[in-house]
Parts: C-alpha cells; structure tokens; sequence
C-alpha cells in the first residue's frame, strides 16, 4: 500500500469509527432523520479533511482520542455542504459518492434537515469537553470552524458559484471564489492540530499558507477532472460544466491549468520548510492532491 493510501484509510477508519460513535441510531419517532445522516456521512469520500487534521496534529504531537472529534467536525461540515449542494435547488445532483445522494435516497425535506442536524451536530462535537480539556481551545476550535464555514468561508464561496453561472468572473474573481468555497475549510483542518497544540502564530501561519495553496490545487484539480470528463470519478453522474461559467481550466487553458496547479503544489511543500519530518504526511498529501484522478 502506498503512503498516501494508507495514510486516507487510517484517516477513514478512525473517522468513521468516531462518526459512527457519535450518530447512533434512535429508536425515536424522528429516527429517520438519523438515517439520512448516517447515510450522508458514513460511506465513501476520500476523507481527505480528515486526513489534513490528524497529519496537522501529529506535528504538534497532540492526541489522536482529540484529533479524531475535530476531523469528525470537519467532515460533517463538508458532508453537509455536499447534501445540500447536491438538492435539485442547487445543483441537482443524483450520485454522490457512487450512491444516490441523500435527497434522492429520503426525499428533499429530510435532506434538508438531515443538512441542518450534521452542521450543528459538528460545533456540538467541538464544544465537547472531550475535544479538550481547555474551554478557551475549545472556543476557539469553535470559532475557527464557524468562520471558515460561513458567508466568508465555504457557504460565501457556494454563494459566488451560483452567482457565476450568470456572471462572467475574472481570474482574480476565481480564485477567491474557489479559496472560498474549499479553502477556508482546508485552512481550518490544517490549523486545527496547531489550535490544539496552542501554537504559536508563526507555525500556524505557515499551516493557513499551505492549506491555501493546497485548495487551489484541489479546485484546479476538480476543473481539470470536469473538463476532461471525469469517467465515472468522484462517484457522481457524469456533468456537462455549465455553459459560459468560468473555470481554472476555461480561464487559462489544460496545459497552464496543469503548470499552475504543479506550481502551487511545489509552493504549499514550501511552506512546511520550517517543519522537520514530522510534517511528511502534509507533504504526501499535497503531492496526492495534485495527482489525484478523482
Ligand atoms: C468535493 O470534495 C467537493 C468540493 C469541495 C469540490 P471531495 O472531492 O473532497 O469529496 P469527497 O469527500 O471525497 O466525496
Ligand atoms: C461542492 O461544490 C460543495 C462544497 C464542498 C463547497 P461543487 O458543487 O463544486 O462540487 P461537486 O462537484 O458537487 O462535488
Ligand atoms: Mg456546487
Ligand atoms: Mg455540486
């Protein structure tokens, strides 16, 4: 097995195993609404947010029994991001993750709340006092996640994205769109172990810089596997890219889309310079996510 397929299992398998804990099944009257969850969030995906969390936090030798919650959060932040995307409001999307998606599965009302209930259960897990026995780490794990989540963070860039299928965005207007939409939860999944750790800022900066480039990279990837056709990657039905809506790869071309998804790459490694070998899991990370395939 490689590093990189190793090192997503064990993310998987800690992940899910915490997430499974976490979401039992209720024998309530509103148990359906539990299924929808579990559904959503425990099968398939890369788990690659879990993966950055407990990388970041190995470098600052926090524990694994911490870590775990916070990439749980992470993770059910994104899967509910990607349930509601995929409701017929937004992107209308059937599969998800080689399944029906969850609207699909349970209808749309339930995957609306079933949306609601993963975000709120993801702040409910960090304020826990298993997360950390400081109040102040958990407050600020807290806060970090609300920001990189809300209309600054991800649901600010969800917001752009609908408005560029309308509006045609400049480079500029791309890229902040796309560190939107996916940056600013990698950012947090990879200041979360330094959170943790109560490090200081100039370590944690370097951690923002590197998740920064890292989702551009990840985004430039998406485009690159969208324009290229996607044969059945990423478990979703194949997607005509919406006419006239501008893309990495619409903007600059296959070939400098590539040059500049390598270069970014190169200069995320750059950033974790200042790390020792402990921050080698962040650098097969970023190598993985500019070759990934889907
Ligand atoms: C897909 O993210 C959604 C975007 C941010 C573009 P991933 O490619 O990480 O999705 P999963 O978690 O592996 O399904
Ligand atoms: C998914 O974004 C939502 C987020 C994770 C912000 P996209 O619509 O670009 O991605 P896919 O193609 O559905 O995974
Ligand atoms: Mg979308
Ligand atoms: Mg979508």
């Amino acid at each position: 097995m490689s590093d990189i397929d190793a090192l997503l299992s064990e993310a998987a398998a800690l992940t899910e195993k915490t997430l499974d804990r976490l979401l039992p099944k209720p024998m309530d009257t509103e148990a359906v609404l539990y299924e929808a969850m579990r559904y959503a969030v425990l099968d398939g995906g890369k788990r690659l947010r879990p993966a950055l969390v407990l990388a970041s936090a190995k470098l600052f030798g926090v524990s694994e029994n911490c870590a775990v919650r916070v990439a749980a959060a992470v993770e059910l932040v994104h899967t509910q991001r990607l349930t509601h995307d995929d409701l017929p409001a937004l992107d209308d999307d059937e599969l998800r993750r080689g399944n029906p998606s969850v609207h699909k599965k349970f209808g749309e009302a339930t995957a609306i709340l079933a949306g609601d209930a993963l975000l709120a259960l993801a702040f409910e897990i960090l304020a826990g006092p298993e997360t950390h026995a400081d109040p102040l780490v958990r407050a600020n794990l807290v806060s970090a996640l609300s920001k990189a989540a809300g209309g600054r963070g991800m649901i600010g860039g969800q917001m752009i994205d609908i408005i560029a299928e309308t509006e045609t965005l400049d480079l500029g207007a791309v890229t902040r769109l796309q560190r939107m939409k996916t940056g600013e939860l990698f950012a947090f999944a990879c200041e979360s172990g330094a959170i943790l750790g109560r490090i200081d800022s100039a370590r944690r900066h370097a951690l923002h810089a590197y998740a920064h480039d890292l989702g551009l990279v990840f985004q430039i990837g998406s485009h690159l596997l969208d324009a290229e056709g996607r044969p059945g990657g990423e478990g979703k039905a194949a997607k005509i890219p919406t006419a006239g809506k501008e893309t990495f790869v619409t903007i600059l071309g296959k070939e400098r889309a590539h040059g500049q998804a390598a270069m970014l790459a190169d200069q995320a490694i750059r950033h974790l310079d200042i790390f020792d070998e402990r921050a080698d899991d962040l650098r097969t990370i970023a190598r993985f996510v500019l070759e990934r395939q889907s």
